[in-house]
């Protein structure tokens, strides 16, 4: 079982990706080839156009992905694939992909859950830290969510947002701020560069309210960051700040840096909580997406897990985004407990976790 090659292929956003993972947690081979520049122009994705690539695309992908590590898929063991939630058109690509090469092969098949995937990559390779129970906090552009992984397949969700993601709202806030958009095609967004001058910033300058504080708000777990985004704008369509002026710049971004921080901060605290009530004895907090790798909100979440006792786990940043290791190693946890699907499964466009 340690020696196992899973095959994962994700396809449910605007990556097309795949890797191959063994049993043990190695990873052997991966892929990924992101749409950033082909959506751009549009400011978001479209999902017409996402699938029309996924389609050019992940053949090469999963032939790049073999050919890599020397492999033929005489030597997969098992095809998992993202079965939603995500975009219909693009998770039909991944699936269809799948499906017809387990069947060919005769290999077992496994969907997905794309937040199961999130959640269980920080185990991969460190199974004996990040054992279950566990609380997860994925904060990225196209997550923002506490839940409570009991054990494979077996998951609560606790909070999500409102609105807005909180990496939208940074990615929103920078370019409020006059902030160009960073000129790399792998697509990271604005919140490092928001990090990076919030450092020379006075937070005290222009105060901002943290989201969600009013008394019966107060309370819900949930996560709001439009209203904050706005106050922003309405700041500078007021005049209040000129984003010209660099010190301005600094001095905005530290404020909104540290209303988003103070909410993630409660927000996760809140979870933890939630847990308890629940009866769950966490044993980490696991942070995942891009967003976890500001080192604000590192040391936020830090404290929160230090108060919890127990300690903060983040995968790497590039495994925090979208990818296919993810998938691979959500595909070997699934087939250590027999959890396999039949070839004629359908992708879930929605999908509760
Ligand atoms: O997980 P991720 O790379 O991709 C997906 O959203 O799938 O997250 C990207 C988001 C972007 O909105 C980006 O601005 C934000 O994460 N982000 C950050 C930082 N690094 C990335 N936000 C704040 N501080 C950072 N250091
Ligand atoms: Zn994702």
């Amino acid at each position: 079982c340690r020696l196992v090659r899973v095959l994962g292929i994700e396809t449910s956003c605007d990556d097309t990706a795949a890797a191959v993972v063994t049993g043990d947690g190695l990873l052997v081979s991966e892929t990924n080839r992101h749409q950033h520049s082909v959506h751009a122009a549009y400011g978001g994705i479209v999902p017409g156009l996402a699938a029309v690539h996924h389609q050019a695309n992940l053949p090469l992908v999963l032939r790049e992905t073999l050919q890599r590590a020397s492999l033929s898929i005489g030597d997969i063991d098992a095809v998992a694939v993202t079965r939603g939630p995500g975009m219909a058109a693009s998770l039909g690509v991944g699936v269809a992909a799948a499906k017809a090469l387990a069947a060919v092969h005769g290999l077992p098949l496994i969907g997905v859950h794309h937040m199961e995937a999130h959640a269980l990559m920080a185990r991969m390779g460190r199974e004996d830290v990040v054992q279950f129970p566990f609380l997860c906090v994925l904060v990225s552009g196209g997550h923002t969510m506490t839940l409570v992984a009991h054990d494979v397949n077996s998951y609560t969700t606790i909070g999500s947002t409102r609105d807005d993601s909180v990496g939208e709202a940074f990615d929103k806030v920078a370019r409020d701020l006059g902030l160009p958009w960073p000129d790399t095609q792998d697509g990271g967004g604005l919140g490092p560069a928001l990090e990076q001058i919030a450092l020379r910033g006075d937070a005290q300058r222009f105060p901002l309210p943290v989201p969600m504080d009013k008394s019966t708000s107060a309370l819900s777990p949930d996560f709001s960051f439009s209203g904050l985004k706005t106050h922003v704008r309405r700041m500078r369509e007021a005049g209040a700040f000129d984003p010209l002026v660099a010190q301005d710049q600094a001095d905005v971004a530290a404020a909104f840096q540290r209303a988003a921080v103070a909410h993630l901060r409660k927000k996760t605290a809140l979870a933890c909580r939630h847990a308890r009530a629940m009866g769950v004895n966490i044993t980490c907090l696991v942070a995942s997406g891009g967003v976890a790798s500001n080192a604000a909100v590192r040391e936020a979440l830090a404290d929160v897990a230090a108060k919890e006792g127990v300690p903060l786990e983040c995968p790497p940043p590039r495994l925090c985004t979208d990818n296919g290791v993810m998938i691979a190693w959500a595909g070997v946890e699934r087939l250590r407990r027999g959890l396999l699907d039949p070839y004629t499964f359908d992708f879930i466009q929605r999908w509760p976790l």
